[in-house]
C-alpha cells in the first residue's frame, strides 16, 4: 500500500487576507488523493481563524507555526496553545532554524513546547537540521542527533520530525539524494531504536519545489515535506498535490 504522505505548508509571515483567500480558493479546486495525501496549511497566527473558515468543510488541515509552552500568563506577544487548538489546529511546527536563529530559541524551550504540545494531544512537528559549516565540517550527524535528543523525550508513541538543512532553506540550493536518504535512514533508526518511539514520521524541508519534489521526497523514503517558497504559489503546489 503507498504510503500516506505529509505536506506541510509554512507561509511563514507572507499572505495578507485577500492573497490567502486567493490561494486556499485555488487549493480547493485540486483534485489530490486525500487518502495518501495529508495536506496541511500553517498559516501565521493572524490568518488562522479566517483559513480556518475557509477550509472547513474541505480535506485541508491546519497547522501553527509555533506556539508558547505554557498554558497562559504574562508572555507578552505570544499565543497559547489552548487558542491554537480552538481554531482545530492539528500540528504545530516547533524549533523552526528561523525561531532558532530570530527568536534565539534553545533545544531547552523546544522541548518544552514539544512536551505542552504532545500533552495537549497535538501533533508537534519538530524542525532540525545543520548548518553548511556543520555538513562542511562532517559534523551534520551529531549536530542533529544533538537536536533529536535534547528536544523529543524518549519512549514517546510517535513524533514528526522535519529534516531541514539550514543552508538549503530558502536557497535553492538542495542536498543530493543520497545526502537526504542517508540522513532520513539515521533519522528513523535513531528514533525508533534509540529513543524507542514507535512511529516516526520524516518530512524533508528546504527548497523544495515541483521540480525536486518526486526525488527528494519520494526517492528519500522521506514521509513527506515542509514547504516554504513553494508553498506560496498554486500552481507549484498542483503539481506537488497530484505528483505521481
Ligand atoms: P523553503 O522553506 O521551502 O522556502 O526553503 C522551507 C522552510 O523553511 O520550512
Amino acid at each position: 500500500m503507498a504510503q500516506v504522505k505529509l505536506i506541510v505548508s509554512n507561509w511563514k509571515m507572507n499572505l495578507n487576507y485577500s492573497q490567502s483567500l486567493n490561494l486556499i480558493q485555488k487549493l480547493k479546486s485540486i483534485n489530490y488523493n486525500s487518502k495518501r495525501i495529508k495536506n496541511i496549511i500553517c498559516p501565521q497566527f493572524m490568518l488562522i481563524p479566517f483559513v480556518a473558515e475557509q477550509i472547513k468543510d474541505t480535506k485541508i488541515l491546519l497547522g501553527a507555526q509555533d506556539c508558547h509552552y505554557e498554558k497562559k500568563g504574562s508572555y507578552t506577544g505570544d499565543t497559547s496553545l489552548d487558542l491554537i487548538k480552538k481554531m482545530k489546529c492539528k500540528y504545530v511546527i516547533v524549533g523552526h532554524s528561523e525561531r532558532r536563529l530570530f527568536q534565539c530559541e534553545t533545544n531547552q524551550i523546544i522541548r518544552k513546547k514539544v512536551d505542552f504540545i504532545l500533552s495537549n494531544k497535538l501533533s508537534p512537528i519538530v524542525c532540525v537540521g545543520e548548518s553548511l559549516q556543520d555538513r562542511k565540517q562532517l559534523k551534520y550527524i551529531k549536530v542533529v542527533q544533538n537536536q533529536l535528543n535534547e528536544c523529543i523525550p524518549n519512549g514517546i508513541k510517535q513524533i514528526i520530525v522535519a529534516y531541514e538543512p539550514i543552508w538549503s532553506i530558502g536557497t535553492g540550493v538542495t542536498p543530493s539524494i543520497e545526502e537526504v536518504t542517508e540522513m532520513i535512514t539515521f533519522l528513523k533508526s535513531y528514533l525508533h531504536n534509540t529513543k524507542n518511539i514507535k512511529s516516526c514520521k520524516i518530512l524533508y524541508g528546504g527548497s523544495v519545489s515541483s521540480n525536486n519534489f518526486k526525488e527528494l521526497v519520494n526517492s528519500s523514503n522521506a514521509n513527506g515535506a515542509l514547504i516554504g517558497g513553494a508553498s506560496l504559489k498554486n500552481r507549484e503546489m498542483k503539481k506537488i498535490l497530484t505528483f505521481g
